[in-house]
């Protein structure tokens, strides 16, 4: 929580009445209730007393009235004014006080500012990005990977321990495809030489033929079989072009910053769905329907979950079963994050009911993060047919076409490559997170890109200019990293004006704003936030002037306090931070 809402909140439990029967303080979240007022003139914060009526059974107004009688009797030092007005508990901060623990708690904290801590000794699984190898790395998975970042370092973050887990969709009738494909119309040579080029290749010819000789997909389902019985060829191609798939998602990832702790996928699970199916069993959750064998949901208004084929093989719900029970064993988590798009619902509702349906209540940490689609307006999104958008094509177009932009806007930039790469990734992740995952978003690089408006490169934009600013102060002979650290040095009552204390708020609601992200498992909190304090700090900046002023000290420490929160914020939501650009 941030710093005074967790003082605000604390003041109010200790001078509350004594506890009427019903009602635990520490059980109402009264940090929770504080609220911005309507109107700054109002104060900083405001606690409304309406939903404490019942249990002191007394009205609001008069609570209210007590409340803030009974906190003036002794205020603190770091309260300006506490009034009562219409049921609520206005507080007025004391500025120069606000100022001062804000920004000697960022000085002091650094890269750690913001964190809650509250992961500590905790294990959160993330499941994220998770492709089906045997098709292209296509671009609709970058929302699963980006939100699955920004998440990962979220929760890590906050003291978690986070594992990464790649569930590559790696075994199934798809993966007779290439084998089918490779033995008809391989060319070793070009495997070898530009290995994803040649698995496209294969991928295409294999849709278009299957389309004229449908009998290709039931040679693919037995080369699967083969697969799956241990055949020793089958399987050797199998392990191939499962490698190539990884290096090649390997090398997208790293461009993002992104590295798993696990690649354990479905192929995984293999030989490891026995004891579930036989639990399920014992468990007499099991029956026959047409051959197939399924776990009927009726009580749960779900239709049955598919556990085995009638000829007897698994399918992608038996492997998530066989690895939830797996990530349970293995980590004892407390949380499990499947980041997975939302046409998946059912079958994670059905996975998870039928968990909890056989007794296993540690289900209940388990969660579906689901992500609404993508609509890419300037990109052909076509599949099989070859017109496939691969995802680190879309990073080369985002990285060009900042590089352009660049060029135009600072020619004299050194290392345009890699502030290209940072600005253009960076442009896509955060044109991913602006939104509420469940949200649809339709992509264009127009938008995207452009360094003003709600997007990545204005943030990013606004970092490298505070980044400027302070490292012209050091030309000039200002000692930035200095600043602050003896905190007497500085006299905080010369960050009076009101854009001042808008900006010293902003970076004091950090920790809230990501304890809100970790709440809604969502960081999209925290990108509103980036944008927010950014256009409160460009205003602050372009009203006022910090250097050569009186109050130079205290605007460099305050800026520099802002800088520290856009790197911590940039670096959640999995973006890079160019010093300049
Ligand atoms: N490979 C799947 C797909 O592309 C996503 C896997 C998600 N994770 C899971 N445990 N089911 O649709």
């Amino acid at each position: 929580m941030g710093l005074f809402k967790a003082k605000i909140a604390e003041l109010i439990k200790e001078k509350l009445p004594p506890a009427s029967p019903g009602l635990d303080p520490d059980e109402v979240a009264l940090g929770d209730l504080l609220e911005a007022p309507p109107d700054p003139a109002y104060g900083d914060m405001a606690f409304p007393t309406f939903s404490l009526a019942r249990t002191f059974r007394r009205a609001p107004a008069k609570i209210a009235a007590d409340l803030a009688a009974e906190i003036n009797r002794a205020r603190p030092d770091w309260l300006e004014k506490v009034e009562a007005l219409n049921g609520y508990v206005n507080f007025t901060l004391n500025k120069p006080l606000a100022a001062r623990s804000v920004l000697t708690a960022i000085k002091s904290e650094g890269r750690r500012y913001g964190s809650s801590g509250a992961g500590q000794g905790r294990k959160v699984v993330i499941d994220f990005s998770s492709p089906n190898i045997a098709k292209p790395f296509a671009v609709n998975l970058l929302r699963t990977t980006v939100l699955g970042q920004a998440l990962s370092r979220l929760y890590a973050f906050q003291g978690y321990e986070v594992v990464r887990v790649n569930h590559l969709g790696d075994w199934g009738t798809q993966n007779g495809q290439w084998i089918v494909g490779y033995r008809l119309w391989g060319d070793e040579a070009a495997l070898a030489a530009n290995p994803i080029k040649e698995l496209l290749r294969l991928y295409i010819r294999f849709h278009e033929e299957a389309e004229k000789h449908p009998e290709l997909e039931d040679q693919a389902r037995e080369a699967f079989h083969l697969l799956e019985q241990g055949d020793p060829e089958a399987l050797a191609l199998w392990k191939r072009f499962r490698h190539l798939s990884i290096e090649e998602f390997k090398r997208v990832y790293a461009r993002m910053g992104i590295e798993f702790d696990s690649y354990a996928g479905e192929a995984f699970y293999s030989d490891k769905m026995e004891p579930v199916i036989r639990l399920l069993q014992e468990k007499g959750m099991l029956v026959e329907s047409e051959g197939a064998t399924v776990a009927p949901l009726d009580e749960y208004n779900l239709p049955p979950c598919l556990i085995l084929k009638s000829d007897g093989s698994t399918l992608y719900p038996t492997r998530d079963l066989a690895a939830a029970l797996y990530r349970w064993e293995q980590y004892q988590p407390a949380l499990v994050l499947y980041v997975v798009d939302v046409r998946q619902s059912l079958h994670f509702q059905q996975i998870f009911t039928v968990l909890k349906k056989a007794g296993m209540s540690w289900v209940d940490r388990y969660e579906h993060i689901a992500y609404g689609l993508i609509k890419f307006q300037d990109m052909i999104m076509s599949t099989r047919k070859g017109a496939i958008v691969f995802l680190e094509d879309v990073l080369d177009e985002a990285a060009n076409r900042s590089l352009e932009i660049i060029k135009e806007r600072n020619p004299d930039l050194p290392d345009k490559e890699k502030v290209a790469e940072q600005v253009g990734i960076g442009a896509i992740i955060f044109r991913f997170l602006i939104y509420s995952r469940l949200k649809e978003i339709s992509f264009d690089w127009q938008t995207a890109l452009s360094f003003d408006g709600d997007t990545g490169p204005y943030v990013q934009y606004t970092y490298a200019r505070l980044c400027s600013i302070l490292r012209k102060a050091g030309t000039e002979g200002v000692d930035v990293e200095k600043i602050g650290e003896d905190p007497s040095c500085l006299c905080f009552e010369k960050l009076s004006a009101p854009e001042e204390a808008a900006l010293i708020f902003e970076l004091e609601r950090f920790p809230d704003v990501l304890i809100q992200c970790e709440a809604g498992r969502d960081p999209v909190a925290l990108a509103r936030y980036l944008l927010e304090l950014c256009r409160v700090f460009n205003g602050y900046y372009h009203q006022h002037r910090v250097m050569g002023s009186d109050a130079m000290a205290e605007r460099l420490f305050l800026l520099a306090g802002v800088r520290t929160v856009l790197q911590n914020g940039l670096y959640l939501l999995g973006m890079s931070a160019p010093e300049e650009m």
